[in-house]
């Protein structure tokens, strides 16, 4: 077990009709001229925007918008970003929507607040000193921005896409109205799950000091994740699973589930950052796709943690050898994967890759991770790539 920082400064409201809360709580943390930054439009089409931007102006709080936040967001809107809160005296960013906005907010914040090239934080040259302050109206539980220390953005130019993160761009406060997520699209909620889930198996398989507390938390978190989705994949209407999920999203990528271990393996994160860089593909997707093929190839590395995942979080039962017991709980994960129309490879996934582009994001993955990573097993470029042709 190794000691821990536990750091998760955002304030949370949870529940129906908290999004009006918004107003009071920019003032509370010293807004007086807002960038309320956006996606593609779903917040406007469900009448978000609207209720938002009525509470800004009862309140007296100034604010423009931009908008524009793509699945993998672009570094050139960042830019854009940037130049209109410098232009415009903006002292408060509130990101409306899921993963891609927030992130997209998280770098304009860095980019107004530091000198130079916001690019240099995501491309490990330099570390930010400040951020404007954030805050989060969530559309789509999933990545856990709202609470976590990250931001993820796409270069255009070689279709780079690097994590930055830093305890600075942690939101100020997250607004959590399950009710917003029921106008999601099936795949986005399945999505979504995904990456819940993922954030915390990536703590999880791990060889370096795992802790019970931590241990028995993640696999509640995993096993009430599971069982809500199959919820959602029946009746998305359902308050309640929508809520589970919706917290759960938040706890899986706030530190919780990593307390007392060696910080996560993380490959599966890297490898997938690659296909979203280079095939735009939706993260929780790409995550399934390469999952199965990573766990294939690092499990024996770490067997005690794939058997005890088997048995407690996917239900398999304790017969067997334990390499046995590892595999069924493999195969039960992509069972589930499959009964909630995720891909498990990258078929699936609908990317039609050729050996050279394997070869291309496994060479781009290795120089992003410094050469090696992983702690369920540590992981070279040739390692990689064998994971990305297998999940071919
Ligand atoms: O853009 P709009 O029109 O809003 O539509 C979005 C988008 O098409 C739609 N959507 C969101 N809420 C909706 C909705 N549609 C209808 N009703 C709603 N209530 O869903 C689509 C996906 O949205 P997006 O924000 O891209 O999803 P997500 O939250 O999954 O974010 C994905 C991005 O976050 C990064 C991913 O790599 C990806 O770039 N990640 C960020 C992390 C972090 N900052 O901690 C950690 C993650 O591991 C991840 O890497
Ligand atoms: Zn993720």
């Amino acid at each position: 077990m190794f000691g821990f920082k536990y750091y998760t400064p955002t304030k949370v409201v949870f529940g129906k009709e908290t999004e009006l809360k918004v107003g009071e709580l920019i003032k509370e943390f010293g807004g007086k001229k807002v960038l309320i930054h956006y996606g593609g439009g779903s917040v406007i089409r469900s009448g978000l925007m609207d209720r938002v931007t009525g509470v800004l102006d009862k309140e007296g709080i100034e604010y423009i918008k931009l908008g524009g936040a793509v699945p993998n967001p672009h570094l050139s809107l960042v830019y854009e970003g940037i130049e209109l809160c410098k232009k415009e005296g903006i002292d408060f960013i509130l990101a409306v929507g899921g993963g891609s906005a927030i992130d997209s907010a998280k770098a304009i914040g860095y980019g107004v607040t530091n000198e130079g090239d916001v690019w240099d934080f995501y491309d490990y040259k330099r570390v930010a000193e400040a951020c404007l302050p954030i805050g989060v109206i969530l559309t789509i539980a999933a990545t856990g921005s709202e609470m976590s220390d990250s931001s993820v953005i796409t270069k255009e130019e070689g279709l780079v896409k690097r994590g930055y993160s830093s305890d600075y761009g942690r939101a100020k406060f997250a607004i959590m109205n399950p009710e917003l997520t029921m106008t999601l699209p099936d795949y986005q909620t399945a999505c979504g799950c995904t990456d819940i889930m993922m954030h915390t198996m990536e703590r999880y398989f791990t060889n370096g000091g795992n802790m019970e507390i931590t241990d028995s938390m993640a696999e509640g978190l995993l096993r009430t994740v599971k069982a809500n989705a199959l919820i959602l994949n029946k009746d998305p209407k359902n308050y309640d699973a929508r809520a589970e999920v919706m917290w759960a999203g938040s706890l899986a990528h706030n530190g919780l589930t990593g307390c007392g271990n060696d910080g996560g393996d993380w490959m599966t994160h890297k490898l997938e950052h690659e296909l979203g860089g280079l095939y735009d593909v939706a993260h929780g997707a790409g995550l399934a796709a390469i999952w199965g093929s990573w766990a294939r190839y690092v499990y024996r590395n770490c067997l005690h943690r794939f058997k005890r995942f088997a048995i407690n979080v996917m239900g398999v039962e304790e017969a067997g050898t334990d390499e046995e017991i590892a595999l069924k709980g493999i195969e039960a994960m992509e069972d589930f994967y499959r009964s909630i129309n995720m891909p498990t490879n990258l078929r699936e996934l609908g990317v039609k890759a050729t050996d050279e582009d394997l070869k291309e994001m496994a060479h781009k993955c290795a120089v992003g991770v410094g050469g090696e990573m992983g702690s369920a097993r540590v992981l070279n470029e040739e390692d990689m790539l064998a994971i990305f042709r297998a999940s071919m």
